[in-house]
């Protein structure tokens, strides 16, 4: 069921995947998207930047919904995903804020923002649920083991996960230990998933993710039962298929 699309490079596979956005933007005014962070989906955002000051299209009536946030660290701190949406997306289209999503990784109560969240995700259904994949087949922040029903919740950071992300921040000891995140379950949830790989460190995971059984050691393998699922890589991640 899963289409795949490989490009010679990430420029025109980023060249096609905001195609791609923007034309849905402008079907559906109201689309509801679930958005995604690390370093894969930036040129895509830069790329619908780039695309509403020039072309004006309009996100007022859009709502996102982003898919985590770590724990204990700051709403504006350099390195939060609020952070990242809003100065990668948020602050440069006309969304309102209010119809932007995150789930928050700082609040005095981390049970009753999961109840939050989940709400938010009963009240909502995803039109386009974006996807990057760590190297251990994390979606999200569903580490390696996590139930495939799973909805949001707080969860522990692996090792490998914590030392991709430690470019991010000044030393491994500042990268936070444990997000929130939305579920594998409610992920599947979305109409359709459009999961983002670009680079030779991805290409192993891909390749399980693709052509191995549905495990939960790799997470991102249960997209194999989605109905609506594209994946997009350029030459690099694609090198093992
Ligand atoms: C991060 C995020 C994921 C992301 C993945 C890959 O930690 N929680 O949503 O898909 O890891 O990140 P990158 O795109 O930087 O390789």
């Amino acid at each position: 069921n899963m289409k795949i699309y490989i490009f010679d490079n990430s420029e025109a596979l980023f060249e096609r995947l905001s195609s791609f956005y923007i034309k849905e933007i402008k079907s559906n005014p109201s689309l509801k998207l679930g958005l995604a962070t690390g370093g894969t989906p930036v040129p895509l955002y830069a790329k619908l930047v780039a695309d509403h000051k020039l072309n004006g299209t309009s996100y007022q009536n859009v709502k996102t919904f982003n898919l985590d946030e770590y724990i204990g660290i700051n709403e504006n701190h350099e390195q939060s995903y609020r952070t990242f949406m809003n100065s990668n997306l948020f602050n440069h289209i006309d969304i309102k804020m209010s119809n932007t999503n995150i789930p928050r990784g700082n609040t005095k109560d981390n049970y009753e923002e999961i109840r939050i969240y989940n709400k938010i995700l009963e009240e909502n259904v995803i039109d386009i649920q974006l996807l990057g994949i760590g190297t251990n087949g994390h979606i999200g922040f569903n580490e390696p083991d996590s139930q495939f029903d799973s909805k949001t919740r707080i969860v522990s950071l692996s090792k490998e996960t914590r030392y991709s992300n430690e470019r991010f921040f000044k030393s491994i000891d500042e990268v936070p230990t444990h997000a929130i995140t939305m579920g594998i379950g409610s992920i599947m949830n979305a109409k359709k998933i459009i999961l983002v790989a670009t680079g030779n460190n991805k290409a192993s995971i891909i390749k399980k993710m693709i052509e191995e059984n549905i495990t939960k050691n790799v997470p991102a393998s249960i997209l194999q039962t989605h109905d609506d699922v594209v994946i997009y890589l350029d030459k690099e991640a694609a090198s093992l298929l």
